[in-house]
């Protein structure tokens, strides 16, 4: 008599365990789905917000949010560009740099001052701000 008894409960345990399992995988794949396409849907947005910065590295994208202030720019440019582009940017072993903005666009401009592609110009690891004041000092150069 004990034994029927004991071994009666746990066969129909387990089939309300299987019950129960089944409900929970079938909601487990609604969520994954929600969750996915709430992944895809935030990609998506993200696309959208990176954008207009395409093509840019954070340090580039960083300055060109900074406003500059081109006589801060035109002190930084004394102090490490003048030597070569002359005080005035009339150009010496570098180029004239007046019009400059117009040839280049204001990430190649960064990328001018920052890579050091192009020796004898040395590559310049400027702070955003200062990167930013810069610019707006070339940009500045009619
Ligand atoms: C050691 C000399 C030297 C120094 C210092 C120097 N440059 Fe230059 N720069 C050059 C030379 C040479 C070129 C031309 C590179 C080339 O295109 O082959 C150049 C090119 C440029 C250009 C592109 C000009 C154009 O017509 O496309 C810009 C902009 C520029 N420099 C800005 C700067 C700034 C800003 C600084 C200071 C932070 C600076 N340079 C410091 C030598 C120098």
């Amino acid at each position: 008599m004990i034994s029927p008894v004991r071994s009666s409960p746990p066969p129909s345990s387990a089939a309300d365990s299987a019950a129960q399992i089944a409900p929970r995988a079938g909601i487990g794949r609604g969520l994954v789905t929600a969750l996915v396409g709430a992944a895809a849907a935030a990609c998506v947005l993200l696309a959208l917000l990176v954008l207009p910065g395409v093509g840019s590295d954070p340090y580039t994208r960083q300055t060109l949010a900074l406003k500059g202030s081109a006589e801060h720019g035109a002190l930084l440019f004394r102090l490490n560009c003048a030597g070569c582009h002359g005080i005035a940017a009339q150009g010496l072993v570098g180029p004239n740099l007046h019009g400059v903005a117009e040839r280049k666009n204001q990430r190649q401009l960064i990328s001018q001052v920052v890579s050091g592609r192009t020796p004898p110009m040395p590559s310049f690891q400027p702070e955003p701000q200062a990167m930013a004041d810069l610019l707006a000092y070339l940009n500045g150069l009619v």
